[in-house]
Order: C-alpha cells, then structure tokens, then sequence
C-alpha cells in the first residue's frame, strides 16, 4: 500500500538516486553518491591500514633496507624526509603555522626524537594528518607517491627472484612457489581467481586441430580423444573473445594480449584432477602452434602465461567488474528509488548493497578512467578494456546467471567427470543456503502468486529495472519483465544476493594471493611471441613478463583490492529484522552457514584447499 509518508520519502529517494548511462555508456549507474552511500568510517580505516602496509612495503623495496632498527625505522626515515621537503617548499609564515598546528609532532619529527616500534609510526602519522591542512597533506602524499616512483624497481626481471624481492613486508603468496606447474595451472581453472571459464567439448574443435599424438602424449597411449569425448572427459577455456582486442601502452611499454584456447582433460582412474593438455595461443591455427606438456619447456611456460593473462584480463573485466559489481549496481539504485525502506525485500536486500554504489562510483572516476590503475596494468587499451565490461554485461541475461543453469550450460555440473572443482562443489552449498533464506524470507510475507502480483511497490521495482530509463537489466522477470510467480522471486533474489556476496568474494579476494605476485598471472605480456617451439629459451619467458616497476604496480592494486573483508555473508546487524517472525529462519540461515564451513574444512583434508567460500570469508556486499 502506497502510504503518504512513504509516498514522500520515495520521492526523496528518487532525488538521490538517479541513474547515469555516460559514466561507462550504456550501462546503468548511479549518477551521483549520496550522502548515505559514502564510505563509512570503518571502511576507511581498513583501506588506510591495508594502504599503509603497501606504503611500508614499497618503501622497503624503493629505496632498499637501510638495516637500523628494522622496517619501521626506514619508513620514518623517508617520511621525516619527505614532510622537511614538502615544509622547506613553503613560505616561512605558512611553515610557521604547519609547526605551530603540528606542535604535538614537530619536535619529534624535526629532531628524529621517534622510537622505533610500529605503534609510534602509526600514531605520528596520526598527528601529521589530524594537524597539518588539507592541501598540505595531499603535497606531502604527492611527494611521497613522486619520490617513490623515482625509485621504483627498474627494467625487466633478470630472473623470478626480482619479482620475490618485490615482497619485503608484505608475505610472498605460495602461489610463487607453485605457480609453473601444470597442476596449479589446472587447478587455476577450477579453484582460481577466474573459476568460470571451463566448458565440456564434445566434439572437435575446428580452430583447435588436437590430435590424438598430442593427447596420448599428455594423457598415456590407453586413453583416447574419442574415449575422452564420448566420456564427457575434456574442457576447453576459449578467450576467443579478447581476439582483435587493441593493444595497450601505457603507461610506457608496448604491452600484448592474446586470445589462447586451451585444452583440458580428467584422467579416466587414478588422480582424477584435471591436466592441462595442449594449448594455442590465438584463434587461428595456422598461425598459432598447438604445444602440450611434451613442447619445450620454455615454450610450454610461455604458452600457459599466455593463458594466464587472457584470463586475468577476462577476469578483471568481465568476471569480476561486469558481472558482480556492475550487474548488481541498478539493483541498489532501484530498491531505492521504488521499495519504501521499510518494504520487506528492501529490508532484505540493503545489507547486500552497503557500500557497492560507492566502490562502483570510485571504479569508474579513477580506476576504469583513462590513466588510471586499469589502464595501467591490464593489457588491452583503455577503451578496449571498457568495451569488454560492457560486453560483459550485456552478455549475461539475468534468467541465464542463476548459478546451478551456469554450471549446467558450461556443462560442469557433473562430479563423476569432473570430480575436483572447488568453486562448483563450495558454491552449490552456499546458493542452496541462501535459496532457503529467502525462500524462508519471503514466504513471511508472500502467501502465493497472487500476492507477488498485486504488490504494486514489487511491480515498479521490476519494471524499472528493465526500463531504458531505469536499469537496463538485460532478460529479467517472467512474461513481459513482470513478476509472476513466488518462485521466480525466490529465485531472483537469492541470485542478487549470493552474486553480491558469494560470487564476488570468489573473483574478488584470489587478486590478493594468486595474482599479486605476477609471474603466477600477469595482467598484460609484454613481448610478441608467436613463434613458439624448440627454440624458445628462458629469455624469451622472462620478456613475456612484466617490467618489474609494472609488477609493483599489479601487486599493489590488487593486494589492495584483495585485503577488505568489511562484514560476513548471513550477519546482519542486530535489530536489522524488527519483526520476530525473521528470527527463526535466520538462526537456520546461520546454523546452515555453519555447517559449510565443517563441510568445507572437510572437503580441504582431501582436495587442494580452497577457502574462498568459505561463509566467513563472505563478505555481505561488494565493497572493495
Ligand atoms: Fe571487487
């Protein structure tokens, strides 16, 4: 029922949220941050503290160990440093007045009077923020970043151990120590930052001539190709999507992005993980050689790095920006703007917004803008990137990306053929978790069809999210975008909220531990190799990779953006469901989240261990 107050307040709503389509054209965002949505202060402290063991870090790596008292006093030494340069730059009324404002730090930073324990850097940072002016501070920051760059680590790495050196403070992932093998590269398909890529073959692929030489090769003379596609054996991860994709430069190098096909198979008995078994590097294989396992070795290097960019660059734009935080972004701008904050789905579905919007709004001003953290490590240009978030969303109809029909559609979903897939096996626990929330949820307040029909705030939200001047939210709703049935309800919103929390915590937090070190996967190649063969030698490897300074930039953005875990899929704030009615499915929604997690420390005795879906390790929303 419409009432006035709520009348009014949607109107207000309406004012604050409003939806922008030139942002990153045509999809929807929101055209300006309200108030509400900005980042909380908590927010803001976990960022600054993940931020400053970057800081700490990069400081060690620039300008080296100097060997007092340990890490802290090198990051004073340079800070003192940097904050006399930025004084010196001053008039001296304006220094005066810094040191005056600044009279609980000065005498300790002028004089060098500082112990050396972290706790005192942390808090003489404190100081100098809470007592320096705001256009101070950001001349401070800019000489610091200024300085640092100048220092930053220069050329291409001589060998892996350049990249290693790149983690001072900061723990070196194990991924760098297990990352050139065939079995991590496998299980990055199935466990990795990107787990959707892999689909059943069933027949031959044309612009993929595999033959049974190279098969049996990898796969031993008892088995065959025929065997293994009549068994439902092979997978293919194809990124013909990347083919013709711009070349990007910046910020300084040519940089290349290939669009490989990669083949992969389980063994009928034994160890039924899935082995990499041949790899092109592009689309057309005249011009591309097939490799495998038995290629030189450098070749076959080459080749899965090669892989490993194209999904990384597919994972950043697709994966992870297209498909969770921007198919989730016109949900939050809707539910605003068409449910009344006291509306039962509105209710439900807020806590699985907190901070989305703002984190979108921060993606494209800086990160997706030109010149920004994007452009400077993926691979393909600015635009081209853009263009494949676009493609991303405009290619994953919302009635197509319920979990269970992904896995089905990519023919993965069956465990007899393919046994180990860690993203599947903890997802499926965790959809069907949330499914019986909200279906559980809903049902409070819807008795049938009927009731989902005539609840006109409902129809408004769904019909706005399709419109062209709403959400532009491609293949959603039953019979003309309208919502028909309680089921599809149930099924609409456990996909919004387990995309908004499960999904994004499996491609968000694996850029922390499996992409931060860059040779594991880097986010663009920088040297044309085509030919690949007998004759390629370590040099030519070590060329694919990144600039040591671009490898500083891929970890320090996404260690970033691994590092926040702001809250935890299934606890809502105390009070956040009035009604007492909510209490008893929500205990069973959080007994269930229990359980998972025994499920799945269970599971990790006897698979690789995966934890990235692990119910704590969920955050509630996309914010980072
Ligand atoms: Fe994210």
């Amino acid at each position: 029922m419409i009432t006035s107050v709520n009348a009014q307040s949607l109107q207000e709503k309406r004012q604050k949220y409003q939806y922008n389509y030139t942002h990153l054209p045509p999809v929807a965002m929101v055209d300006k941050l309200s108030e509400e949505e900005q980042f909380s202060s908590r927010w803001r402290l976990m960022i600054a503290k993940v931020g400053f063991a970057i800081l700490v870090n990069t400081i060690i790596v620039n300008r080296g160990d100097r060997g007092k008292a340990g890490a802290a006093d090198d990051v004073k030494a340079f800070l003192i440093e940097t904050f006399k340069e930025t004084l010196a730059g001053r008039q001296w009324i304006a220094r005066f007045k810094i040191l005056w404002q600044g009279a609980k730090f000065t005498p300790r930073l002028l004089f060098g009077r500082l112990s050396t324990d972290v706790e005192d850097l942390e808090n003489l940072i404190k100081d100098i923020i809470s007592s320096v002016s705001g256009d101070f501070l950001k001349e401070f920051a800019a000489n610091v970043q200024q300085k640092l760059k100048l220092d930053s680590p220069k050329g291409r790495g001589d060998d892996l151990k350049d990249f290693q050196d790149l983690f001072q403070t900061i723990e070196l992932p194990a991924v760098a120590y297990t990352y050139e093998t065939d079995e991590m590269f496998a299980s990055m398909r199935v466990a990795g930052p990107n787990p959707v890529m892999l689909e059943r073959l069933t027949a031959p692929e044309p612009r993929f001539p595999v033959t049974d030489a190279h098969y049996q090769g990898v796969m031993g003379d008892s088995d065959s190709l025929a065997a293994a596609y009549g068994e439902g054996r092979l997978y293919i991860a194809n990124y013909g999507i990347l083919d013709g994709a711009l070349n990007g430069s910046f910020p300084a190098e040519q940089k290349y992005l290939y669009a490989p096909l990669a083949l992969f198979a389980v063994p009928k008995v034994g160890d039924r993980r899935l082995r990499p078994v041949a790899i092109q590097c592009g689309q057309d294989p005249d011009r591309f050689p097939i490799l495998t396992p038995q290629s030189n070795p450098y070749a076959w290097l080459c080749a899965k790095t090669i892989v490993q960019v194209a999904d990384a660059n597919f994972h950043e734009a697709v994966t992870h920006l297209a498909r969770t935080h921007l198919f989730i972004g016109p949900f939050a701008i809707a539910t605003h703007r068409q449910l009344p904050d006291s509306h039962p789905l509105s209710l439900l579905l807020r806590p699985h917004f907190q901070g989305m919007l703002a984190i979108n709004n921060e993606a494209q001003a800086k990160l997706i803008a030109a010149g920004g953290g994007v452009n400077k490590i993926l691979a393909a240009t600015i635009d081209a990137s853009r263009v494949f978030a676009v493609l991303g969303v405009q290619t994953y109809g919302f009635n197509s990306a319920m979990f269970p029909l992904q896995l089905q559609q990519r023919g993965v979903d069956d465990a007899d053929n393919l046994p180990i897939y860690p993203y599947r096996d903890d997802g499926i626990l965790i959809w069907e978790a949330i499914y019986d929330w909200v279906a559980d949820y809903l049902k409070l307040y819807y008795a049938d069809d009927a009731a989902v029909r005539q609840d006109t705030h409902l129809q408004a939200w769904a019909q706005e999210l399709i419109a062209h001047d709403g959400g532009r939210v491609i293949e959603f709703g039953e019979t003309n975008g309208k919502l028909q049935t309680l089921a599809y309800l149930i099924d609409a919103i456990t996909l919004i909220i387990f995309t908004a929390s499960a999904q994004h915590a499996a491609v968000n937090f694996p850029q922390k531990d499996l992409m931060s070190f860059t040779p594991a996967m880097p986010t663009a190649s920088y040297a044309a190799l085509e030919k690949l063969g007998d004759e390629t030698t370590e040099a030519d490897y070590l060329s694919l990779l990144p600039p040591l300074n671009q490898a500083q930039e891929q970890l320090k953005l996404l260690h970033l953006l691994g590092s926040v875990h702001f809250s935890e899929l299934g606890r809502y704030d105390n009070g956040h469901f009035e009604e007492t009615q909510v209490e008893s499915p929500l205990q069973r929604f959080q007994n269930r989240l229990d359980e998972i997690t025994e499920i799945i420390h269970q599971r990790n005795r006897d698979r690789p261990t995966y934890e990235y879906l692990l119910p704590k390790n969920i955050p509630q929303s996309i914010n980072i």
